[in-house]
């Protein structure tokens, strides 16, 4: 399932953003196209604004964007939600792809006119980034920008929860939540390089042909069903690792969903987001119900909890670094493929982040500066 294309709207004129400028490094400051978030709350909270850049410093790169990654968390930094973000008022973005036009003094391994990806806390919303080069990872041979700019954040995730965290084997269960998602199609292609995995996956019902196409054995609609109790109906036991993006409640079932030596890797908090502005119930509601245990209970029970936040591990070069290397081979083997839902300009954010929150997307939203020609605007699914 797919959205409709974006109409090709000539984009507004743009306002003059107001926010902080990226930092200077010599050269014509010259002016271009960015996505601000000026206040926390509905939709209209994104404009596109113009901005002065310059040259990149030492050790960066300048970047002509060309796809950018819509992520959840984008969602709930919109709202105020989420607390790796500069303050108000500030570009969002923490992954997109696109072509190095300049480089820094002592960068090395970056030329003028190399693709690559681009993976940042926030502000990669822009036609132009100067990104330290350190945060750039090359293109494989053959990939879109718009693949490239749902490859970062979705994948990384996907690969540390499932593997590092999870250790997954042959012949193991996993339930995906989200799992017609972005880190959900992630999940489910990287699932499907071990043998024979048995995938249930939960979604809204209409995605559930394509998800039985992805490989998921037992879509569940988690909107309609008691998902634990239709786990239990085909595995009494439950599953080896659950991945729990959803926090509150959901994480205590997923506990419980566990075979012993079961795992499960919580890297979200998907509860908290119920309509287009911040939910103070669904937030009290999620507090309450947070997972506890304590490390008695813990060892009695024969299982694990881990946490995972990409957020938190920028500092980790060489980790993610050895994680995106093996990505790129996964992908250059034709064994994982990012799955494209829907591409739009910059001046229909709403529409893209409406696509999401309203649980529409089947795979990845990319974002682009300028609107698509009509033919590859929506891409294939
Ligand atoms: N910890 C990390 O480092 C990390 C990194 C990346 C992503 N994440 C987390 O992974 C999850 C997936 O992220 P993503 O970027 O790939 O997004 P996504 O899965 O593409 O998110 C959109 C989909 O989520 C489902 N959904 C479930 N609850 C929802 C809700 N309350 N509101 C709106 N949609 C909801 C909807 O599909 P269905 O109704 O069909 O399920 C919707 O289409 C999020 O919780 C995100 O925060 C964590």
């Amino acid at each position: 399932m797919s959205a409709e294309p974006a109409p090709a709207a000539a984009a507004p004129e743009p306002e003059q953003a107001p926010g902080p400028e990226p930092p200077a490094g010599g050269g014509e400051a010259a002016e271009h196209r960015a996505l601000v978030l000026t206040g926390f709350g509905g939709y209209e909270k994104l404009k596109v604004q113009a901005r002065r850049g310059a040259g990149p410093r030492p050790g960066e790169v300048s970047v002509s964007v060309r796809a950018c990654g819509l992520n959840f968390a984008d969602v709930m930094a919109r709202q105020g939600l989420y607390d790796r973000m500069p303050p108000l008022p500030f570009c969002p973005g923490m992954e997109c792809a696109g072509t190095v036009r300049a480089v820094g003094e002592g960068v090395r391994d970056r030329q003028v006119g190399d693709k690559v990806m681009v993976l940042a806390r926030s502000g990669l919303w822009q036609e132009v980034v100067n990104v330290p080069a350190s945060q750039t990872f090359s293109m494989p041979e053959g990939m879109s920008f718009e693949e490239a700019a749902a490859l970062l954040v979705n994948y990384i995730t996907a690969y540390m929860i499932l593997f590092d965290f999870g250790n997954l084997r042959p012949n193991q269960s996993v339930l995906i939540h989200m799992a017609a998602g972005g880190v959900g199609t992630a999940a489910i292609q990287l699932c499907k390089t071990v043998e024979n995995v048995t995938i249930f996956g939960t979604a809204s019902a209409s995605k559930h042909d394509s998800l039985k196409e992805s490989g998921v054995a037992h879509p569940i609609d988690y909107r309609t069903m008691d998902y634990a109790e239709e786990v239990r109906k085909i595995s009494p036991k439950g599953v080896d690792i659950v991945l729990d993006p959803l926090g509150g409640s959901d994480t205590t079932k997923a506990f419980n969903l566990l075979k012993p030596m079961g795992k499960v890797i919580t890297y979200g908090a998907a509860n908290l987001i119920t309509g287009q502005k911040k939910n103070l119930m669904a937030m009290a509601k999620t507090w309450w119900n947070q997972f506890s245990i304590n490390a008695l209970q813990l060892l009695q029970q024969n299982k694990a909890v881990c946490g995972y936040h990409l957020g938190y591990m920028h500092e980790e070069v060489e980790l993610l670094r050895s994680v995106v290397a093996k990505l790129v081979n996964l992908y250059s083997q034709g064994k994982i493929k990012p799955k494209i839902d829907s591409v739009w300009p910059f001046d229909q954010v709403a529409e893209a982040m409406r696509q999401m929150q309203e649980k529409k997307n089947v795979g990845k939203v990319i974002l682009v500066p300028e609107a698509p020609k009509e033919e590859s605007k929506k891409a294939e699914n």
